[in-house]
């Protein structure tokens, strides 16, 4: 097993923000364009070389995961549930997930963020394998105040995390990905709920940063990082996806081709796979996958 061969992904929350849509369905299995919003950060963990997942839901939307996902074994990856109660906040994932992350090193992905951009792979792996402490992925945004915000020195060297900071601090968003190191639920259980009545990741960096464990990758602008929250963003991402899919006739965020080409299912597997969807595109695009390429 390498070092970050877990990950966890938070699919919890009430998605108040994209109501009445998420009435009686989880945000992160709205769609994105042609596939369930899930299957992005699922992708991305994957692509970082990942295979053994945990996803948080509510107790509502458990079931409806299982159903859409399944244990894994159809894509060459292991998956596993776990139920949040109510939206806690995003480090009592590491508490949630405990026995899961059982002293190892893990990686932590929103459900509703999306990551897409030539150097993803590389950057992530990178992070993934030579990690001390926990790193986390700053991307300017023009909206900084709706984030954790990284306060950089002239030399890119951390100064402070602000969270949702009322002025302007910097425009370095921390994005939703995260790696930590084996102490992270150890750190997650001393940290206080916050005013909002939530355990903040932000809490939990900043306890790395005073132990001058923690890394920052900057991703340029190479890369594309969306989250899917509000009815703009949600429809925003599904245009960037169908303008860049219908483009090139690659698919953005597909998990049985990242299984695929990494070797964890054969062709007859991937066959099998299309012939579950032959009448949409995905399935049209899974058989032809193996003729293509
Ligand atoms: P948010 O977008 O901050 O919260 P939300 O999804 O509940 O949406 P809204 O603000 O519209 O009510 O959450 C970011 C991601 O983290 C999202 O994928 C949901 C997830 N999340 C949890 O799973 N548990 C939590 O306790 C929190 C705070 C978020």
């Amino acid at each position: 097993m390498n070092k970050y061969s877990k990950g966890i992904i938070l699919a919890g929350g009430n998605g108040t923000r994209l109501y009445p849509l998420t009435s009686v369905l989880s945000k992160q299995l709205m769609p994105v364009y042609d596939k369930p919003m899930i299957y992005y950060p699922l992708s991305t963990l994957m692509l970082a070389g990942i295979k053994d997942i945990t996803i948080i839901t509510t107790p509502r939307d458990n079931e409806a995961f299982k159903n859409l996902l399944g244990n894994g074994d159809e894509w060459g990856i292991t998956l596993h549930y776990k139920i949040q109660k109510s939206p806690g906040g995003l480090a009592q994932a590491f508490l949630i997930a405990e026995e899961f992350i059982h002293e190892s090193p893990v990686a932590l992905i929103l459900g509703d963020n999306l990551f897409a951009g030539t150097d993803l792979t590389r950057i992530l792996e990178k992070s993934k394998n030579n990690n001390k402490g926990a790193t986390i992925f700053a991307y300017t945004v023009k909206d900084p105040e709706r984030y954790g915000v990284i306060n950089f020195d002239k030399q890119k060297k951390i100064i402070d995390i602000v969270e949702k900071p009322k002025e302007f601090v910097s425009p370095y968003a921390i994005t939703g990905i995260y790696f930590f190191d084996e102490t992270v639920t150890k750190k997650a259980k001393t940290i206080k709920p916050s005013k909002r009545g939530e355990l903040e990741i932000t809490d939990l960096i900043k306890l790395y940063l005073k132990e001058g464990n923690l890394n920052v990758e900057i991703f340029g602008r190479g890369m594309t990082w969306l989250d899917t929250g509000t009815f703009d963003s949600l429809h925003d991402a599904s245009s960037f996806i169908k303008t860049i899919e219908n483009r090139q006739s690659l698919k953005i965020g597909c998990p049985e081709e990242i299984s695929w080409r990494k070797g964890w299912i054969n062709d007859s597997q991937l066959r099998d796979l299309s012939i579950k969807y032959i009448k949409s595109g995905y399935g049209e695009y899974l058989s032809k996958l193996i003729e293509a390429f």
